[in-house]
């Protein structure tokens, strides 16, 4: 009997959980509880997704909520500490770099219990964002280091990760993206938003670096503005992106832009899969818009996602409205392309099953079975 604790917080963590669950659960001997710290609570944030991703309901909820990144950290190691006393799993299984994801560690480390890190050994070098710290700590402390990508097995050597502990086991968010688009395609989203398809952007946005600075904010919603002006712009604002355009008095640099609430999961990848190009300053959409082929401007200095760049779709662009509109253009007039993009190299719909295996020591799933992906947007649905 293998018991396996997953760890889930915040929304970006539920769609990497799925893909290690669903495996999971063929292997007999395998008890799985899935733990929901709360991090993350109104309904579109959360238990909205659960049913579309095949999650089962959390066995805990530990309702931890809102507040500064050492209040919520800490809440969430006081509320997790009992609930892992009681269980003692053999594995705690965590996933991306959220507050949830440290904390947890951080809890399951001192008290002896083995932790796993999915999506290990990105690093943005950035130490100004909170994930980055988040990454850093959990790396360190985590005893398996799954990752998504060869710079993440890079970065954790250079860190002094002894190679026993890390394993490639490929990007387990293409996964459920790959399991999910034909369902997602049937919904016909980009239809039902009286948008047509190639014709328009997709957007997201909730970065603090983006988001909480006033005069950081207005410049990019100007330049979404300046391009819904000739192409139809949808926005799905985050309960933070919504609360501080509320807050700055924002509202009206964005007339023309359309402002939704945050997605159902299916129907983000509809739009995305049919975008002319993508917004984003997220990490997940860096990584789905590669694996569809879909071109995406990223409002950052940096990413932790650097293959997104080299080998997929995705450009950084900076956060000021003149090299938003003009990167726009580019993608518009297709000339934007430096090299002919391709699926990296385990991002293959298969992620889970070696992270699956990795935790119950099965042999298969090594790297070196890794099966490189066919290159270009052929997308194995
Ligand atoms: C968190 C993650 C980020 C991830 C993002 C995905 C950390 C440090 N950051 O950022 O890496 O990309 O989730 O969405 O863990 N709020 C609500 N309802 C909710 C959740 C949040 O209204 O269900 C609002 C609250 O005002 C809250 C703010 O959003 O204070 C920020 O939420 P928080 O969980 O602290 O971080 P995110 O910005 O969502």
């Amino acid at each position: 009997m293998t018991r396996l604790l997953h760890v889930v917080g915040a929304r970006p963590n539920f769609m990497k959980a799925a893909a290690v669950m669903g495996p999971a659960r063929h292997y007999p001997g395998v008890e799985q509880i899935l733990v929901h710290t709360g991090q993350h609570y109104d309904p579109e944030m959360s238990s909205a997704h659960f049913p579309d991703l095949g999650l089962p309901a959390p066995d805990e909820n530990l309702g931890v909520g809102s507040g500064s990144q050492a209040a919520q950290t800490a809440a969430v190691m006081m509320a997790f500490e009992p609930v892992l006393a009681r269980s003692r799993p053999d594995w705690v299984v965590v996933y991306g770099d959220v507050n949830s994801t440290v904390a947890c560690t951080l809890v399951a480390a001192k008290m002896g219990i083995r932790v796993a890190h999915v999506e290990a050994g990105l690093r943005s070098r950035d130490r100004t964002m909170p994930e980055e710290l988040n990454r850093i700590v959990t790396d360190q402390l985590a005893d398996l280091l799954l990752t998504p990508s060869r710079d993440a097995n890079d970065n954790l050597r250079l860190e002094g990760i002894p190679g026993d502990r890390i394993r490639f086991t490929g990007n387990v968010m293409v996964d459920t993206l790959l399991r999910l688009l034909g369902k997602a395609r049937d919904r016909r989203v980009a239809a039902r938003m009286q948008v047509a398809a190639g014709e328009y952007a997709f957007v997201t946005m909730h970065r603090p670096g983006n988001v909480d600075d006033p005069d950081v904010l207005r410049d990019i919603l100007a330049a979404l503005e300046a391009t819904a002006r000739h192409f139809p712009v949808l926005f799905a604002a985050h309960p933070r992106t919504i609360a501080r355009i509320e807050e700055f008095g924002l509202r009206d640099v964005v007339r023309e832009v359309k402002l939704i609430k945050p997605l159902a999961y299916l129907d983000s990848i509809g739009l995305l899969d049919t975008a002319a190009v993508v917004i984003t300053d997220s990490g997940g959409l860096q990584e789905e818009t590669t694996a569809l082929g879909v071109p995406c401007l990223t409002i950052r200095p940096n990413t932790e996602r650097p293959v997104t760049v080299t080998e997929g779709t995705n450009r950084l662009v900076a956060s000021n409205r003149q090299a938003i509109v003009s990167a726009v253009d580019q993608v518009v007039q297709r000339l934007d392309r430096h090299h002919v993009p391709r699926r990296p190299e385990g991002w293959d719909g298969h992620a889970g099953d070696r992270v699956v295996a990795s935790l119950l020591n099965r042999s298969v799933g090594t790297p070196d079975e890794l099966v490189n992906p066919a290159p270009g947007r052929q997308v194995a649905v």
